[in-house]
């Protein structure tokens, strides 16, 4: 049973959020949700989602994934005394989706403006999974650094870089196949249905390169 933080920040792609969310408080191979929402991440889920995520209380999660639950703790952005705030407290990953440029920049600097930022500092200096779901384009020379710096310490980094070999005919099924993704990074089962099998139509088609 694993323990997972969610952060979200204020890049486009709260779907992504909202629907990994759903999968995680599902999940038999998962105990614990620990959520943190940046201030900015706020803004973008009613901008995007058209939702109201202020606040620690259970209506946040019922906001988010349709129902109360249990399994899902939010946290204050501004709460550095929260228990997500200190190694001592295990946490199995973290996944900061999406996670935008200024958070980014702050993990990849040592920065930690919030509670999403020291979290992740804490991954790191743990040695823990940690991974990042930038959305921003294009990008300039300082954040593929901040990437590369990032990369280079072992997080990994999971642009939300839709995939077509699949062949979507929606936008829900880009979004379920990038969530599928993100699942599989945290090592948490589903019932992926667009996991690439090199078999499409053309006999080629296996050799192409899939991700
Ligand atoms: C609607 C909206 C969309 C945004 N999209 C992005 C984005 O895709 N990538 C990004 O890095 N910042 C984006 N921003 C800007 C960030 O929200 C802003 O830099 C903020 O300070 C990030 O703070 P945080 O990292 O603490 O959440 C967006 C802002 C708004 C209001």
């Amino acid at each position: 049973m694993k323990s997972i933080t969610v952060g979200i920040t204020g890049a486009s792609g709260s779907i992504y959020a909202q629907r990994l969310l759903v999968y995680l408080n599902e999940s038999p191979d998962v105990s614990r949700v620990d959520l943190v929402i940046s201030q900015a991440g706020v803004r973008v889920v009613s901008e995007e989602l058209g939702l109201n995520v202020a606040g620690t209380e259970a209506r946040v999660v019922r906001e988010l994934i349709g129902e109360v639950s249990d399994k899902v703790i939010v946290h204050s952005p501004g709460d550095i005394g929260a228990t997500i705030a200190s190694g001592s407290y295990l946490s199995d990953a973290m996944i900061i989706v999406p996670c935008s440029m200024g958070s980014l920049a702050a993990i990849a600097g040592g920065v930690t403006r919030d509670l999403v930022h020291r979290a992740a500092d804490v991954m790191l200096k743990e040695n823990r999974l940690l991974i990042l779901v930038p959305r921003e384009t294009p990008f300039n020379a300082i954040q593929l650094e901040n990437m590369l710096k990032l990369a280079r310490l072992g997080v990994r980094i999971i642009p939300a870089m839709p995939s077509f070999y699949h062949h979507p005919k929606t936008i829900d099924d880009l979004i379920e196949h990038f969530t599928h993704r993100l699942l599989d990074h945290l090592s948490v089962a589903h019932e992926q249905k667009t996991r690439w099998d090199g078999s499409r139509k053309s006999g080629r088609a296996g050799e192409r390169e899939s991700g």
